[in-house]
């Protein structure tokens, strides 16, 4: 079993206070702001080194100058590109979570990194947010339960992990701004939990704050956030970066718990923690207090690091671009691809995928005497821009340069060798695609609006829609016509970054690009099309009655291409499970409803608690897939669950899972609870635990579970604090939490 702890939790209090007292007021300060976009300064006289921090989430990013958002452009900063959280989260597997974090972790510290920007683990509190696809899941508990491996992971080697963007950062609309109000329930069980535990269990030494305000206030000087919860309740003595521009004031920021001022302006020395403070301080109006206990922080951090004295000669050196690393990338990935539906082929009793050898052997040709003269190729028509494109260098400050990236067209073909006849069209046209290596999106980020609006009735735009429609029609044509010639027809389509992406959300949830006629009309012509979504967040599917075979990949790394081949042609049997659920359609999200999503100004959470799966449960409506969901190539039965309550009031599940299929799989067993009589509003049903679970086939284990607390404790707002009423409580078990057969009531 995983244990939790991030890193190194000792506190340096004399090494810390030695240097403190050695450093000048201007070393301080400069230690406390950055001198580059991504570096503070050191203080060389005292063997301190500066602090250089990188993004993110996927993967070490590319290197910039100091002083310029344009990438250094040299070749020696290609990476490891790893699945984005959303995929991470879709493996329900702890374990791939802690593989992958020691490879951001080994990479960065091997591009000479002393903090990784990761990981993001805000909610997805709606499916428009552009940032989704950096973030894990509506549940905080399966937040949880991923980001912790992944920061130990990452902090093994000597690198700070920096959870981000605390707190209530859920949309991208108006976010250098937006006004959140959250009430405290909701705060305290849904919003903050995942970044409580990643500092108090996890001891991730840094975390950023996030650019918007709560109830207020700017999160970079919320009195609240930063030093009433963070600093007081939960104790954290890490280093609070800002997020990069997101401080407003110097008074205001000094005496906060903010530590160290990042931006994304050249003006290093205007800062608010930089001369204006000096200033401040000399005249003055700011303690140097303030400015010693940031310094203290920072210092920790670095003893945690190894940055300081003698250990500095131990501190790991990282590496990267292994093949070890490669490896992880593709074991992640197999893990992250989502099974939705396999249905029967038409006209057959099997299910369209795994593709069989003999769905693709070569046919033999004979002649009018029967005599076989030669052999015909199965023809796979691959379908759509997402089958050919490459994600990495996308989506804000998650791009990466990756060393390189499987499309899922190279890796049909290189899965399936010479004997097969693989075509593709581009099946929809994208109008002004540029590469993602032209767009300098940074530069301009603290602007309100990254994108301006342009006037639809302008001669320029008509022109673009005509365009648009002729360029559309000619590729659903050409499309449509090799598909006609097809044995298989593989579409693959979703979103891209321009869609997920930082910086902005997106205006609905349907596909882009026409894509919906398209699959249409593919589906018209080969009913057993095999769909696959490449997408960071859910989209509207109106076909999907109609698709017998949907196969779900987030963001999957450079690997993914590799990763989905396998498969499709049932090499790898899929295991992945929704981190989220998927509306059928925006307008059943609440956040819709309620209208409180994506606006400008003032945000007010007013679904409370009922986020995701919590909401749709509550008001019955059906989703297109629900939270939990995912198939599998072979069946699972689940029977005999006992819950059981040891001497010291702890509990635990035991359940008999079997493999009832003839191949080798893993099911997640999920576990819920619900707490149906309670004197406030509950939700049906929580997560409360869950664990993956391999089985070859015929299989049978018996899988115990330890219980957490998570639905039979709620906040309770007077007391302040997560309490549990006596009762019954009961606790659900099974493979989706819409399909949970196996109930047990308890008494507390
Ligand atoms: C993002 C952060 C990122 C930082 C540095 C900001 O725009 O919100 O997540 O780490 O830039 O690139």
């Amino acid at each position: 079993m995983l244990t939790r702890t991030g890193g190194n939790n000792m506190n340096y209090k004399l090494q810390i206070e030695e240097l403190l007292g050695q450093l000048t007021l201007e070393e301080k300060i400069d230690m406390i702001h950055g001198c580059g976009f991504f570096r503070t300064k050191g203080v060389e006289r005292l063997g301190i080194p500066g602090v250089v921090t990188s993004d993110g989430p996927m993967g070490v990013r590319m290197q910039f100058p100091d002083d310029s958002w344009i990438p250094v452009g040299k070749t020696d900063d290609y990476v490891t590109y790893n699945p984005s959280n959303s995929a991470l989260a879709a493996t329900w597997n702890p374990e791939l979570a802690y593989e992958s974090g020691k490879v951001l972790g080994e990479e960065a510290r091997g591009r000479g990194k002393d903090v990784i920007l990761a990981p993001g683990i805000n909610i997805k509190r709606d499916p428009l947010c552009g940032r989704n696809f950096e973030y894990m899941s509506e549940d905080p508990y399966l937040t949880e339960t991923m980001a912790l491996p992944l920061i130990r992971g990452i902090q093994e080697n000597d690198v700070a992990a920096c959870v981000k963007h605390f707190a209530v950062n859920n949309q991208e609309t108006d976010r250098m701004a937006v006004d959140t109000y959250v009430d405290e329930r909701a705060l305290r069980e849904i919003y903050l939990p995942a970044f409580k535990a990643a500092v108090q269990e996890g001891c991730s030494y840094s975390i950023m704050n996030a650019y918007n305000q709560f109830r207020g206030h700017f999160c970079s000087e919320s009195k609240e956030l930063l030093d009433d919860i963070l600093r007081e309740e939960w104790g954290y003595d890490g280093v609070v970066i800002s997020d990069w521009g997101s401080t407003h004031s110097t008074k205001g920021v000094a005496e906060s718990s903010m530590d160290m001022e990042m931006s994304v302006t050249t003006d290093f020395e205007d800062y608010y923690l930089a001369r204006p403070l000096l200033e401040a301080v000399r005249k003055g109006e700011v303690d140097e207090a303030c400015v010693d206990a940031k310094v203290r922080n920072i210092l920790r951090m670095m003893f945690r690091l190894k940055m300081l004295g003698g250990q500095a000669c131990e501190r790991k050196q990282g590496v990267y671009d292994t093949s070890e690393h490669r490896q992880k990338a593709y074991e992640a990935a197999k893990e992250a691809i989502i099974l939705l539906k396999n249905e029967e082929r038409e006209g057959e009793r099997r299910r369209v995928l795994p593709l069989s050898p003999a769905d693709l052997a070569m046919q033999p040709v004979s002649d009018a005497a029967g005599k076989v003269i030669s052999a015909r190729k199965r023809r796979i028509v691959m379908i759509g821009h997402n089958a050919v494109y490459h994600h990495a260098g996308g989506g804000g400050s998650a791009e990466i340069k990756a060393l390189y990236e499987i499309s899922p067209l190279l890796g049909m073909k290189k899965a399936l060798g010479g004997n097969v006849e693989i075509v593709h069209a581009q099946g929809y046209y994208i109008p002004g695609k540029k590469d993602v290596n032209e767009v300098n999106w940074q530069e301009a980020s603290l602007e309100r609006r990254v994108m301006g609006e342009k006037d639809p009735d302008s001669e320029e735009q008509k022109a673009l829609r005509k365009e648009i429609e002729e360029n559309r029609a000619k590729l659903l044509q050409e499309a449509c016509a090799l598909a006609k010639t097809a044995d298989i027809v593989i579409f693959v389509g979703g979103l891209n970054h321009d869609y997920d992406t930082e910086g902005r959300d997106r205006a609905d949830m349907k596909l882009p690009y026409g894509q919906d006629e398209l699959i249409r009309a593919l589906l018209d012509i080969n009913p057993d099309t095999i769909v696959v979504m490449h997408a960071g967040s859910p989209v509207e599917m109106p076909w999907l009655d109609r698709a017998k075979a949907l196969v779900w990949c987030y963001f999957s790394g450079m690997e993914t291409g590799s990763a989905l081949a396998d498969v499709l042609l049932g090499k790898v049997n899929p295991s992945a499970k929704l981190p989220e659920t998927f509306p059928v359609k925006y307008s059943d999200t609440v956040t819709c409803k309620n209208g409180e999503f994506g606006k400008e100004g003032r945000v007010e959470y007013k679904e409370g608690i009922f986020v995701g799966y919590r909401y749709y449960e509550k008001e019955g409506i059906k989703p297109a897939f629900s939270f939990g969901y995912g198939l599998s190539y072979t069946q699972f039965s689940l029977k005999d669950l006992k819950v059981l309550q040891a001497p010291d009031h702890s509990l635990k599940l035991t359940v008999q899972v079997k493999n009832t299929g003839d191949r080798a799989g893993a099911e997640v067993i999920q576990c819920y609870v619900s707490d149906p009589v309670c004197s406030v509003e509950r939700p049906v049903k929580e997560l409360n635990a869950y664990q993956k679970v391999f089985l070859q086939p015929g299989e049978e284990k018996q899988v115990t579970i330890p219980l957490t607390e998570r639905g039979f404790v709620y906040y309770d707002v007077e007391r302040k604090a997560f309490v549990t009423e006596p009762g019954e409580y009961v606790v659900s078990v099974g493979n989706a939490s819409d399909n949970c057969l196996l109930q047990e009531c308890i008494v507390l």
